[in-house]
């Protein structure tokens, strides 16, 4: 079977190449996966160019932790899947449970084999390429909203630029009817953003202390909810965009230190700083419920084909995107 590996040693977008691998059969409690969809997020770059906590790869890797695709065949003793359904893997598998796409192999492959518990069947109306974008950073905007201080219909919701992550979080605050505040370094992004339901947009170059025009907004109560994928250089103005009672979902590592980290104003604020990873598989359970209820289809800003992958991460890298880039398997 087709398969990219990242090559041991790579630090670079061009240690990932194109391989191939025995096509691997399902031992008992797994299921054998034709993969259709893989999507990519901001870590498959860390991961591919030896910044990931792992540090670089020590044998070839298969890259990428969001996959979709078919159940091709079922193993011994597996009762919840059948061959033909449609699945996707949840952001951490195997035994014991870890990440896909670092430390065990991806999803960028024609097949992989996962064990049951590893999937989850996504709904109806989305495409693969769309179910593909559920595991990381949907469930990751899922637990920023949902798993803690949850969001409610009248909410603030400032979501920090427009990735994935933050696409995924307007698109599920909309649906849970919150007012969402989003910021980008693009206009164009912006007015796509507002498109789909934003309430109000702030361009972080050009308003380079956007905390001031979060409290204009929201007449100097601030956010009830942030999604923070700035990390160390947009904390320090997280902490000042957060109301009273409110809650930073800490999400992302995007940014240089830049400021007082401190988090002393969260305390007068009766605030809450919460670190995330992604989130379990009953999180993306919830998240393909919620999805269905409300017939959400996730922006799939480009699909590359499967022999263009490389070009797909070196378009995430360029940080063109709106919402998610998919690679079609
Ligand atoms: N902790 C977790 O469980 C978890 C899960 C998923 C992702 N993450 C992390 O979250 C971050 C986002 O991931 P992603 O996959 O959504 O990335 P992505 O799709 O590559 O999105 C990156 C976007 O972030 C925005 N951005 C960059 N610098 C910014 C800044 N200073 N202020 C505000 N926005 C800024 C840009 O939006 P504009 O182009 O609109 O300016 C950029 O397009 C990454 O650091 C990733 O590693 C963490």
């Amino acid at each position: 079977m087709k398969v990219y590996e990242i090559q041991a040693g790579s630090t670079s977008l061009d240690g990932i190449q194109p391989g191939e691998r025995d096509k691997p059969a399902p031992g008992p409690g797994e299921v054998l996966v034709r993969m259709r969809a893989a999507a990519l997020n901001y870590r498959d770059l860390a991961v591919a160019t030896g910044r990931y906590f792992g540090g670089v790869a020590k044998e070839p890797l298969i890259p990428m932790s969001d996959g979709a695709g078919e159940v091709e065949a079922v193993g011994q003793g597996v009762t919840g899947l059948a061959v033909g359904d449609r699945v996707v893997g949840a952001f951490a598998s195997g035994n014991p449970p870890a990440p896909l796409g670092s430390p065990y192999d991806g999803v960028l492959t024609e097949y992989r084999v996962f064990t049951e518990d590893g999937l989850v069947k996504f709904p109806a109306h989305l495409s693969f390429e769309e179910a593909s974008t559920l595991p990381c950073a949907g469930v990751t905007a899922w637990n920023g909203l949902f798993e803690a201080k949850i969001c409610r219909p009248g909410d603030t919701v400032l979501a920090l630029g427009t990735g994935g992550v933050s696409i995924w979080a307007l698109q599920l605050a909309k649906a849970a009817g919150a007012r969402v505040i989003i910021t980008s370094s693009s206009d164009e992004k912006l007015e796509h953003a507002k498109k789909l339901g934003a309430d109000d947009v702030i361009n972080y170059k050009t308003t380079p202390k956007w905390p001031d025009e979060v409290m204009k907004l929201t007449n100097g109560e601030g956010a009830d909810h942030i999604i923070e994928v700035g990390g160390s250089g947009t904390l320090p103005f997280s902490y000042q965009s957060v109301g009273r009672g409110g809650e930073i979902a800490l999400i992302g590592v995007l940014t240089q230190p830049d400021g007082d980290l401190s988090p002393h104003p969260l305390m007068l604020k009766g605030a809450t700083l919460r670190g995330i990873f992604v989130g379990s598989r009953e999180l993306l359970v919830r998240l393909c419920r919620a999805v269905d209820v409300n017939k959400i289809h996730p922006v799939v800003d480009s699909t590359f084909a499967f022999d263009k992958a490389l070009d797909a991460f070196r378009y995430l890298q360029s940080a063109k995107h709106f919402g998610k880039v998919v690679i079609k398997i």
